[in-house]
């Protein structure tokens, strides 16, 4: 597409070739990175950097940020070392506890264990309910995000910075009006020294896709001719420039070499890289565009092809699967649809580690009372149906004592004896999360006390507790003054 412009430039400037055509895309910062942005969102469980087992796999009492909760957290060891081992795929684990008992924060621990090799995609029972997408679609999709695909390849490739970039011409042989390029011309730089390449022009427009120019530091496949961009050459980082450039050494060894490439993708990125497809069917090229992602639909067809794609790779030897994990949390809020299509999709046979959470006891399974008559409906166990409750296994999470109550806030916060003392009275009283709750706003009014350090004092915390109600207060209220408020 850009070449019409491109070729009849004399000599191409060192600028991204495809702004002469398409016009300068904005950059955006956000499409650098790929993915895995959906792990850290929650605040409330920064001090939580894993599970916090000793090497024999029991677990301590305070490690790790983790307090107490020990047969729980000895339990999810257990599940991290099956999916190393990946013994766990197709699995299922429940964590089942009152609120504020660590369920969520035993699932954030166990993705920290595994670290990022292994997908771990976190969501939450209600977001499967959008106006756009299907129920079983966004379920689906999640699956994916959980499933990953390590491809190893060794290539034959011509690597180095480019100091030479010209494309050669001549008259176009239609005899139409202009020309077109006849061959590149390109020198890459290595270690080793320099190799001049006189490439096909169909490899310009590959050049262009990924904006090369002078100075980059490039791999063009020996075989399909694809060409990848690795990062600008560090004998321009002193130079002005975005932020988001990536600066690498020049390579070693020869320009022309073999060379082992291997790349960590989840299914779900390989679907959205192909769900506007340009380029081969090469799982480079299927990676390539893994940068760019966009919301397009893709369709069980695409998912179709591409699980052939992904089992023809598996059968050469040349890519691994990596089971992750999928976590549900609020489990219940599933509806009796999505928890037939879990039991299915638990059953195929690439399928994550699936780890649900629920804090309800006997509750309806939601889909099964008609909207005319709420109170019907089938009531079972954490609101699971009776056909995949037997397939789960159970990790229960007990309430804390005070002492261990007393241990997680202190991790949390800098306080003095007192306001730890209150902060812990709360924390048995109306609960962990209220009392972890209150530590935000205590802080504030201790630094708006200009207090040294903003160390809270139990005046802060009894400040904070007038100011912001808990639950049980809050509905005593409303059961005191019955006439303020509209029912
Ligand atoms: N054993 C623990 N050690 C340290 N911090 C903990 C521990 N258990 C829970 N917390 C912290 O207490 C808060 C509440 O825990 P969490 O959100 O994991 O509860 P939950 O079981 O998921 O509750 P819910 O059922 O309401 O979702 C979080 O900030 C969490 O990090
Ligand atoms: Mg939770």
């Amino acid at each position: 597409m850009a070449t019409s412009n491109g070729a009849v430039a004399p000599t191409p400037q060192p600028q991204p070739p495809a702004a002469a055509t398409k016009g300068p895309e904005p950059v955006s910062i956000s499409e650098v990175r790929p993915n895995n942005s959906r792990e850290n969102r929650t605040a409330a469980h920064s001090h939580i950097k894993g599970l916090g087992l000793r090497p024999d796999g029991t677990a301590a009492q305070d490690s790790h940020g983790f307090v107490g909760q020990t047969a729980a957290r000895e339990a999810c060891g257990v599940v991290v070392d099956l999916i190393r081992a990946k013994k766990m795929a197709g699995k299922a684990v429940l964590l089942a506890g009152g609120p504020g008992t660590g369920k969520t924060a035993l699932a954030l621990a166990v993705s920290q264990e595994l670290g990022t090799k292994v997908p771990f995609c976190l969501m939450t029972g209600s977001e499967v309910y959008s106006a756009e997408v299907k129920k079983t679609e966004a379920l689906m999709e999640n699956f994916r995000r959980a499933i990953g695909l390590r491809v190893q390849e060794k290539k034959e490739v011509y690597e180095g910075e480019v100091v030479e970039l010209t494309p050669e011409e001549s008259e176009n042989p239609l005899g139409a009006y202009g020309r077109t390029i006849s061959h590149l011309v390109i020198t890459l730089r290595s270690s080793r020294g320099t190799k001049k390449l006189r490439l096909d022009p169909s490899i310009y427009e590959a050049i262009q896709k990924e904006r090369v120019r002078l100075g980059d530091v490039i791999y063009i496949e020996a075989n399909t001719g694809a060409v990848k961009r690795v990062g600008r050459s560090d004998a321009f980082s002193t130079e002005f420039d975005l932020e988001a450039e990536e600066y690498v050494p020049v390579p070693k060894g020869d320009v022309h070499k073999k060379k082992d490439v291997v790349q960590d993708v989840t299914l779900h990125d390989l679907d959205v890289a192909n769900a506007r497809p340009q380029g081969g069917q090469d799982v480079m090229s299927m990676m390539g565009q893994l940068m760019k992602p966009r919301k397009t639909e893709i369709t069980e067809k695409l998912r179709g092809e591409i699980n052939k794609v992904v089992n023809k790779y598996i059968d050469q030897g040349v890519a691994e699967l990596v089971p992750g994990v999928l976590f549900i949390d609020e489990v219940h809020m599933l509806d009796i649809e999505c928890f037939t299509y879990l039991n299915r999709a638990l059953e195929s046979t690439i399928s994550p580690i699936v780890i649900l959470a629920s804090n309800r006891g006997q509750t309806t399974i939601r889909g099964t009372n008609s909207p005319l008559d709420p109170s019907s409906g089938l009531i079972s166990a954490h609101g699971i149906p009776p056909d995949l409750l037997p397939r789960l296994l159970i990790i229960p999470t007990n309430p804390y004592t005070p002492s261990e109550i007393r241990t997680i806030i202190q991790i949390r916060a800098r306080l003095d004896p007192e306001a730890l003392e209150a902060l812990t009275a709360q924390g048995e009283k109306v609960s962990l999360r209220y009392a972890l709750q209150l530590l935000a706003p205590a802080g504030i009014l201790a630094r708006a006390r200009g207090s040294e350090g903003g160390v809270v004092s139990g005046g802060d915390v009894a400040e904070a507790v007038g100011l912001f109600m808990d639950a049980g207060r809050s509905a005593a209220l409303i059961r005191e003054r019955v006439g303020e408020f509209i029912s």
